[in-house]
């Protein structure tokens, strides 16, 4: 009865000739996109800690960032509000830009939900602009500036996506 582990051996290592070409056929797309973006492995790993994005289709994938950069959004606002709270009150301004970005996010998603997909790439050009103009002219606490720069990277992953409608 020797055949038997043959047979399995055979069928393991054509499962691994197989699997590889099939992958190679179809790059994900969330790849793609994060090819796209201003910092590939930060986004790979942003997207990717989500298990829908093997495989994710565009409305996946747009799905996916929009959610990430609001979540991101939300919590950064609510840091910088306590900042500002505490008396840091040259982060108004900061505070502004954020109060807008959330907004403009919550519209986006609202958007998706009607699967309405207009001037996506516009928004999130402009969430990108406020998100910059936080980080211009103030002296920011490490906190805010690393929370900041991930923002950013994740407005741009918001503008990549986008331009796939
Ligand atoms: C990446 O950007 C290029 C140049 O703008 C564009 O032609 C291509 O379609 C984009 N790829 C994806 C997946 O969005
Ligand atoms: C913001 O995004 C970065 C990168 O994905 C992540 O490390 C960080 O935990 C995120 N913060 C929130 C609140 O989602």
């Amino acid at each position: 009865m020797a055949a038997a582990p043959r047979i399995i051996s055979l069928i393991i290592a054509a499962l691994c000739c197989l699997l590889p070409s099939t992958a190679a056929q179809k790059p994900d797309l969330a790849i793609a996109v994060c090819r796209n973006t201003t910092d590939f492995a930060f986004c790979r790993e942003a997207v990717y800690s989500d298990p829908r994005a093997p495989g994710a289709d565009r409305y996946e994938l747009i799905d996916i960032i929009f959610r990430l950069a609001y979540r991101n959004a939300s919590d950064t606002r609510g840091y910088i509000a306590g900042e500002v709270k505490s008396g840091a009150d040259e982060l108004k301004k900061c505070l502004g830009d954020y109060d807008k970005a959330v907004a403009i996010l919550e519209g986006m998603l609202n958007d998706l939900n009607s699967e309405s997909y207009y001037d996506l790439d516009s928004r999130s050009l402009d969430i990108q602009h406020r998100v910059s103009d936080c980080g211009k002219g103030l002296r920011i606490g490490v906190g805010i500036a690393r929370r900041n720069q991930n923002m950013l990277k994740l407005a741009n992953m918001c503008y990549a996506v986008s331009k796939l409608f």
